[in-house]
């Protein structure tokens, strides 16, 4: 979603704007543009399209050392470049970038209209540029504080003035900031990833903090009143890192990457001799776990899918009753919330709008929340105060893959350490701990030699007008999972059911050569996803069959078998998703899709 980048110091602003603007493009954007201070003008440049659009259209002269960036996902406004950020006040003295949405924009726009402010563009975040020029008397910060005392709906903000080079003014409400400290230069960003290759030491700002910049530093602020002190974060290592290696994609990339991301987040967490699990972060004691009464995994997306196969788990194994629930729609429906239920929130990024209200939603509640997230420092992460990381590393392609197989083993890891402390035996938790370590290695052995009818598979899955996705249990999760995959990546209309659905409505849409993907390990409840397919067959219906290597009856009701290492009922997601990875990787480019960038997605949606 939009992106922020602030540069102020001794080199040319516009190139340290651009490279963060550029490590940014994976969260998805429309449009980008730039402002600069330059020989005694503010100049702004705008371009829809790719960041590389705008690096072109940057002029040579484009000199001065303190400027802002932007990167758009269109809210308020179609994709123009008048709708591309910063926009200017109309003195063109004060420019403003803007990342959330300002719910009260069209009161305060007719209000400065009847002011006589003619506006720019159809964007909510002009607004804010003429109310920060209507209070301006020669203070910045305080212009910025009166027109955000006026202001509902969320903000990460970034202002320079013409008079007043060498500074920036940002603050946030909702929408992350960063700011990250260099030599004798001073950065600011909506994600950490944007300052990487500059510096690793930065301070995530609060929500109604604001924050003066200059070349040595900053001072932070309460937008309520008072000052406030944040302590330094150091970014890890991996996170510098972003190419894609010998990989075409970063999907791909990381796809294959998942034998070592799996490997990362189970390393010291499984203790197989106890046959138990140690998460230090959960901030649980065994009496607190024992005291649990029910469970409720919050997410969105492939999140939400990993958040099933985790309630799966907490309930089948730990013997906690436990469900989970879309963000979006449990923050609203004013949840009764006990006060021994626990709630987990799950989101690779740490910054999804609707995560992080369910989040809040339940700690105003006096409920317990903790975090399963990717991003160390986010939102999220910071605002449940507890939890685990699951360490997949970044994932850039907006489609999420590795982070969903982390999701999962991250919820398992909490389901076993869980189970082990309330019903679980020694062996039995010996045996799950084992087949857990072991996952990664089988992961890669598969992956290394991904079997021929994948690309069968994507022939199929390609020629209908739709595909249906079909699995039971945690089964239902995955198949969900592989039509959200195929969906963004290749654009395919998909539908996911829970297998004994169909004969409840969807099988009216089965015709003649309709694909149908069906994920079918060998568990209790294959005989009757057997049946099903046998239903689903009898109508013309052409048949993808993801099943437990070996499992004959299964591969010969199939028209493409796609066989996966066995698993027990609650590890087969870490499987049975691998060849629904690939499907949608490998039918997005043989439809000539732009893989880790499909079109209208945003790798982290921090708007509601
Ligand atoms: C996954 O492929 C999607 N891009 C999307 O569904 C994503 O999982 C969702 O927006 C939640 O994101 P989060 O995990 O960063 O919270």
């Amino acid at each position: 979603m939009c992106g922020i980048v602030g540069y102020v110091g001794e080199r040319r602003a516009a190139p340290v704007i651009l490279d963060g603007l550029r490590r940014l493009e994976y969260r998805g954007y429309d449009s980008a543009g730039l402002a600069v201070l330059t020989g005694g003008e503010l100049r702004v440049v705008r371009r829809i399209g790719h960041v590389a659009a705008l690096a072109a259209a940057v002029p040579p002269d484009l000199d001065g050392t303190t400027g802002i960036g932007h990167t758009r996902w269109a809210t308020h406004g179609g994709v123009t470049e008048a709708n591309a950020h910063p926009h200017l006040d109309a003195t063109n003295r004060i420019a403003l970038a803007h990342n959330g949405i300002i719910e009260n924009h069209s009161v305060l726009r007719a209000r400065l209209e009847e002011e006589g402010v003619t506006f720019r563009s159809e964007t909510d975040t002009e607004v804010l540029v003429h109310l920060v020029r209507k209070f301006y008397d020669g203070d910045p910060e305080a212009a910025v504080r009166r027109a955000l005392e006026l202001v509902q709906g969320t903000f990460g903000i970034a202002v320079v003035f013409l008079d007043h080079p060498g500074l920036i003014i940002a603050a946030r409400n909702g929408s992350p900031l960063v700011v990250g400290k260099g030599n004798g230069e001073t950065f600011l960003a909506s994600d950490p990833h944007a300052l990487s290759a500059h510096t690793r030491e930065v301070v995530y700002l609060e929500d109604r903090d604001i924050v003066k910049l200059d070349a040595r530093g900053w001072t932070i602020s309460r937008l309520d009143g008072g000052g406030v002190s944040r302590g330094v974060e150091v970014l890890s290592e991996e996170w510098a890192e972003e190419g894609r290696g010998d990989f075409s994609h970063h999907m791909l990339k990381e796809i294959h990457e998942q034998p070592e991301s799996l490997a990362r987040c189970l390393r010291g967490r499984v203790v197989p001799d106890q046959g138990t699990a140690r998460l230090g972060g959960l901030d649980l004691s065994p009496r607190d776990i024992a005291g649990i009464r029910h469970i409720t995994v919050l997410g969105c997306g492939t999140s939400f899918h990993a958040g099933l196969v985790g309630a799966a788990a907490m309930e089948g194994l730990a013997r906690i009753p436990a469900s989970a629930e879309i963000a979006s729609e449990f923050r609203y429906r004013n949840p009764v919330i006990g006060p021994d239920d626990l709630f987990f929130a799950i989101s690779q990024s740490g910054e999804t709008a609707d995560t992080l209200g369910a989040v809040k939603e339940v700690q105003v509640k006096g409920g317990k929340v903790l975090g399963v997230v990717n991003v160390v420092g986010s939102s999220i992460a910071r605002t449940c105060g507890h939890g685990v990381y699951v360490h997949s590393g970044p994932e850039i392609a907006v489609a999420s893959t590795k982070a969903f197989t982390s999701q999962v083993a991250a919820l398992l890891v909490a389901a076993l350490s869980f189970a082990r402390t309330r019903v679980l035996g020694p062996h039995e938790g010996k045996a799950f701990g084992e087949e857990l370590l072991a996952v990664p290695q089988r992961v890669g052995e598969w992956l290394s030699a991904e079997p021929a009818s994948v690309m069968t598979a994507v022939e199929l899955c390609t020629q209908g007008k739709y595909v249906f996705f079909l699995g039971r249990g945690v089964s239902h999760a995955v198949a969900l999972e592989g039509a959200l995959k195929l969906k963004e990546v290749a654009y395919v209309p998909c539908m996911a059911y829970p297998a004994a659905e169909m004969k409840h409505g969807p099988i009216a849409l089965i015709d003649k050569n309709t694909p149908v993907v069906v994920v079918v390990p060998d568990d209790v409840m294959r005989d009757k996803t057997l049946s099903t397919i046998q239903e689903v067959r009898a109508r013309g219906a052409r048949m993808v069959v993801i099943h437990t290597a070996g499992d004959t009856a299964a591969a010969k009701l199939a028209d493409v078998s796609i066989p996966v290492p066995r698993a027990s009922t609650l590890i087969s997601p870490l499987f049975s998703v691998l060849p629904l990875q690939l499907l949608a990787y490998r039918a997005g480019l043989a439809l000539g899709r732009d893989i880790d960038r499909p079109r209208n997605l945003s790798k982290s949606v921090t708007v509601e």
